[in-house]
């Protein structure tokens, strides 16, 4: 019999469409969590501490951006286990995404694909929630991803990525600049050269006056796409260092559908996540890493689904580790394991 009580959520949820059992989850979770049910079923919260961009990390496994895009139940996923939790991808004004269906399962690949396009209620609504963390302050890491909404012309998206900076930047512990889903058209392009280091130095010099004015600095990451040439990657490995960016995502969803093109929605068009993702993701750490040789973290995300996964991402150079679509496939245990064999090596 099997004893893991995911199993059984598991074969309800994946009876409702993707969207609708991701937002029933969303719904139970803070009843979940409050009702005491979440932890009395996992294992305790693996402590095992890492200092990253010069923030306190209670352990090195994180939930990756786009899962709790609106903070509707981030202290359940610290309860859950979770080092740390990005929010977001949140954009300045609340815009309705993309039309549905626009999330997809593959099980054969333990993959999803999505086309959200960065649904969200907007960065104010998200603000007031973290405002509310504040007043009795939670211990876990708490970073907020930003973007750009779709209306906005690409030439203008520094515009949005700084007021997203300046209105969560009294209450996220970091920030994510995320120019890299595929599902907001052209969005990628500000991964280029030609715009890239303006765009960072226009952030760095708000970042600066944000310190000056709060007495605090939050650190900036990157999140990069998987589909940059090695060329590409360490020009923008490059561009960290010029900026003396804090941080860098690798990486984000990738439009490569190599390894699933075959299944059952295996072309539909958006972001595949999951094990084809895996060694795509790992190849742009490894690549990034030689690149920054340590001075810039890597925080690595995509296709972790057991803790060999993750140990992949470690040995090709990241610091910290973020999990999405092997939370959906594996479940919450998922968390403890990859942190207790990340805490087994040294850091
Ligand atoms: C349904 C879905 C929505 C996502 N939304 C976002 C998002 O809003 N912003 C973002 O930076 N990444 C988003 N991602 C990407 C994840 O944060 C992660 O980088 C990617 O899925 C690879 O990790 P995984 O293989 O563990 O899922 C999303 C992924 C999925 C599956």
């Amino acid at each position: 019999m099997d004893t893991d009580p995911y199993a059984v959520i598991r074969s309800i949820l994946f009876r409702l469409d993707p969207e609708t059992a991701h937002r029933l989850t969303l719904t139970m979770l803070p009843w979940v969590h409050r009702s005491g049910l979440l932890t009395s079923f996992l294992p305790r919260k693996i402590e095992c501490p890492r200092v990253v961009m010069g923030l306190r990390f209670p352990n090195p496994v994180g939930l990756a951006a786009g899962l709790d895009k609106d903070g509707e139940c981030f202290e359940a996923f610290e309860a859950m286990g979770f080092g740390f939790v990005e929010l977001g991808t949140v954009t300045p004004r609340p815009q309705p995404g993309n039309p549905a269906p626009r999330m997809f399962r593959l099980p054969g690949a333990e993959a999803l694909i999505n086309r959200m396009g960065f649904n969200n209620q907007g960065v104010d609504a998200l603000v007031e929630r973290l405002r509310r963390r504040s007043s009795q302050k939670s211990p876990g890491i708490v970073g907020v991803n930003l973007g750009k909404n779709r209306d906005t012309p690409l030439e203008r998206a520094v515009e949005d990525y700084l007021i997203g900076l300046r209105r969560v930047y009294p209450y996220a512990d970091y920030v994510a600049i995320n120019l890299s889903s595929p599902n907001t058209p052209h969005l990628r392009l500000l991964q280029n050269d030609s715009t890239l280091p303006r765009l960072l130095s226009t952030l760095k010099e708000e970042q600066q006056h944000l310190t000056d004015e709060y007495g605090r600095r939050v650190p900036i990451a990157l999140k990069i796409a998987p589909d940059l040439s090695p060329d590409e990657v360490e020009k923008i490995a490059h561009t960290l260092l010029a900026q003396e960016i804090d941080g860098v995502i690798a990486t984000n969803t990738t439009i490569d559908r190599t390894a699933v093109a075959h299944l059952p929605h295996g072309t539909e068009e958006g972001g595949l996540s999951g094990t084809p993702l895996g060694d795509s993701s790992t190849a742009v750490i490894k690549r990034l890493s030689a690149v920054l040789g340590g001075r810039i973290p890597i925080l690595g995300s995509g296709g972790i689904l057991t803790p060999e996964d993750a140990l992949a991402k470690t040995r090709a150079g990241a610091s910290l580790v973020q999990v999405y679509t092997g939370l959906i496939y594996r479940g919450p245990a998922l968390v403890a394991a990859i942190a207790s064999a990340l805490c087994a090596e040294a850091p």
